[in-house]
């Protein structure tokens, strides 16, 4: 049976991050919602422009198109063994429309972690993230330095800050966050499926309770 796994989080706290290092060592695609509107965007689409203008203010691209685009991206072949969904759902229609869809392809989601952090860490974190134009790696100036400044240690492409790191844009997703994705904590509480996660801690650290929770499920 597939297997699928919510990383569930305020922005900024290392959800992108730990997916990518857990996508290589449990095998399971990784589906970042974020990242799939952006390429959106790089790539000219419909859909990536109405995206960015909801993104850069902050706010949540609508529910319909964003389930359709995750429906789309769950048919593809890399994800018949499972997947980390990285930034979706995040409404509880969003979370109701993934019961279905996952019993569509055989399975279910086996477990929530739920990666926390203070404001005050989330928010030095976003303003200090640098990411790869090419591919979404994820670096930090503190945290996570590239070997050669400004360029991605993986692909070699340009690194960028994204636009809705800004101050202002930042207040205005952990507001949003508050109010329309932390329901979900409750939501998967109750269905027995969320595991707490400490991620004040550093990378590695994270990624080892993540794997112990995962492990134990
Ligand atoms: P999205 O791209 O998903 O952004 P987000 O949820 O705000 O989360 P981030 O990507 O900012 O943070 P992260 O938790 O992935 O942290 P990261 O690993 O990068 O969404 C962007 C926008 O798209 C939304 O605002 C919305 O408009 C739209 N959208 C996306 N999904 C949607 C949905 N389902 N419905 C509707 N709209 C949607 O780490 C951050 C920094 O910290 C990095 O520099 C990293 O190197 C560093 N770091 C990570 N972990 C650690 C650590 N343990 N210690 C020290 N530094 C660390
Ligand atoms: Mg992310």
């Amino acid at each position: 049976m597939a297997t699928f796994l919510v990383l569930l989080g305020p922005p900024g706290v290392g959800k992108g991050t730990q997916a990518e290092v857990l996508s290589h060592t449990i095998k399971l695609a990784h589906i970042s919602s974020g990242d799939l509107f952006r390429e959106n965007f790089k790539n000219h689409t419909e859909l990536g422009t109405l995206a960015k203008s909801y993104m850069d203010r902050g706010q949540l691209v609508p529910d319909d198109v964003t389930i359709n685009m995750i429906r789309e991206r769950l048919k593809r072949e890399d994800c018949r063994a499972g997947a980390i969904l990285d930034g979706f759902p995040r409404t509880p229609a969003q979370a109701d429309a993934l019961c279905p869809m996952l019993s569509e392809f055989g399975g279910e989601v086996n477990i929530v972690p739920y990666i926390t952090a203070a404001e005050n860490i989330i928010i030095e974190r976003l303003s200090g993230r640098w990411t790869c134009r090419a591919q979404g790696h994820i670096y930090n100036i503190k945290s996570n330095q590239p070997k050669v400044s400004g360029i991605c240690d993986v692909d070699g492409s340009e690194l960028y800050q994204r636009d809705d790191d800004k101050a202002e844009t930042v207040k205005t997703r952990i507001g949003v966050y508050f109010e329309q994705t932390m329901p979900l904590v409750d939501y998967y509480r109750k269905k027995g499926k969320l595991v707490e996660i400490n991620g004040a801690q550093d990378v590695a650290q994270v990624t080892k309770d993540l794997l112990a929770a995962i492990n134990k499920k």
